[in-house]
């Protein structure tokens, strides 16, 4: 099986560039970088049936992944997580067909995994044997144990009240973590730094072309698990986006290869009271996000007050007829009571906050209750335990 990975493309000014050379953002007007693939030549080599032997992780999708020699390819069974129809949760929020993807079962516990276990393969690939990265907290303990895993340096740049569980495994799996009094961008500029002064191949997300292609697999998990149709309407919780890009770049990828039609699901993006840079953006019409001051939330993805894709996430709320929506951070910790007790999935705080938004959206009408909606459920509960032990529930 080979990777039909064909060059790479700015999202902005459509330059072209070589992928067999390590490219961080564009080189001419410094924007995301998105790997393009020979989907012509691909659609004949890769089929859907193709699928039926495949592994049970999102390296199934392996054509549409960008490394070329399964040698380099760092797995710990990331991905083909479950697409759960929820009963008694759905009642309780008026709606027939209500889903949770439930990425809390990854390796790290959290979507993070999916791209960590694309951009630590890529970078062996290109050569590279010590790599950085600036996190909120999860991308922080996916990039310790791939890294682990591929016998390579991660140096870890985390604020210092992260979740405790992120600080634990990227020690115990021998990374070097740096603690941040700050935020993910306070990390971004030291991990940047240090990167350029020590020779290291930093991972920031979406300034690094490759994390968004682990992260796209969820996209095509979803059409899979859906017959090769989309649902109605995702929703997704938001920090620097690079999920809700991510799936819908796979959709565009599936439509030209042919294994789903036009039509795409409504997308809608949740972020937090004190920290939604992007739904103010939507609401306001802008085309752009400007950084949100004083961002405070529990929810450790959702505390990124500026994202380099701001233009990509807002241009596909719009086109899909989607939406942006604010949780607070009480909702949130009701919500993920709310989903435990009726539904037995322990989510993160995250994900607790696409169940509270998609019943705002329910109740006011935006979605019917014949709407299929999945909730993406980015990481486990389980990682956020000293979170609960502040605010008992
Ligand atoms: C659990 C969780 N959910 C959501 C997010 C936001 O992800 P994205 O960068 O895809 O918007 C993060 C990012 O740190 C996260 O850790
Ligand atoms: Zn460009």
């Amino acid at each position: 099986m080979k990777s039909f990975l064909d060059h790479l493309e700015c999202t902005s000014c459509r330059g072209t560039f070589n992928a067999e050379f390590p490219h961080q953002t564009c080189p001419d007007c410094d924007k995301v970088l998105y790997p393009k693939y020979d989907i012509e030549n691909a659609r004949t080599a890769f089929r859907k049936e193709s699928l039926n032997t495949r592994p049970h992780s999102m390296w199934r999708y392996r054509e549409m992944l960008p490394v070329r020699n399964d040698e380099n390819i760092v797995t710990l069974g990331e991905g083909m997580t479950p697409m759960l129809k929820t009963n008694q949760l759905a009642t309780f929020m008026g709606s027939n067909n209500l889903y949770i993807k439930d990425e809390g079962v990854n390796p790290s516990a959290s979507f993070k995994s999916r791209g960590m276990s694309a951009a630590v393969s890529r970078a062996k690939e290109l050569g590279f044997t010590k790599l950085s990265v600036p996190t909120a907290g999860n991308a922080g303990g996916a990039l310790a144990i791939y890294a682990a895993a591929a016998n390579m340096e991660a140096h870890i740049f985390m604020p210092v009240d992260a979740q405790a569980s992120n600080l634990k495994e990227s020690a115990i799996s021998g990374a070097h973590l740096t603690l941040v009094d700050g935020l993910i961008g306070d990390a971004g500029k030291i991990s940047r730094e240090m990167a350029a002064k020590h020779g290291l191949f930093d991972l920031s997300t979406l300034k690094e072309p490759y994390r968004v292609e682990g992260k796209k697999t969820m996209g095509y998990e979803i059409a899979e698990q859906f017959g090769w149709q989309v649902p109605d309407a995702i929703v997704y919780p938001t920090g620097g986006g690079t999920g809700i890009v991510g799936i819908w770049k796979a959709f565009e990828e599936l439509e030209t290869l042919g294994w789903i039609n036009a039509k795409r699901p409504r997308m809608f993006c949740v972020q937090a009271e004190n920290c939604a840079p992007l739904v103010k953006a939507f609401h306001e019409g802008s085309k752009t996000a400007s950084p949100w001051n004083d961002a405070k939330t529990m929810a450790s993805g959702l505390r990124v007050p500026s994202a380099i894709a701001d233009y990509l996430i807002i241009d596909i709320l719009r086109e899909s007829h989607g939406g942006a929506v604010t949780v607070s951070d009480e909702e949130m910790l009701a919500g993920m009571k709310t989903v435990a007790s009726l539904e037995g999935v322990f989510m993160c705080p995250e994900g607790a906050a696409t169940a509270v938004a998609a019943q705002k959206l329910l109740s006011d009408g935006t979605l019917s209750d014949q709407d299929s909606v999945i909730l993406l459920n980015t990481g486990s509960g389980l990682k956020y335990l000293d979170l609960l032990e502040q605010s008992p529930i």
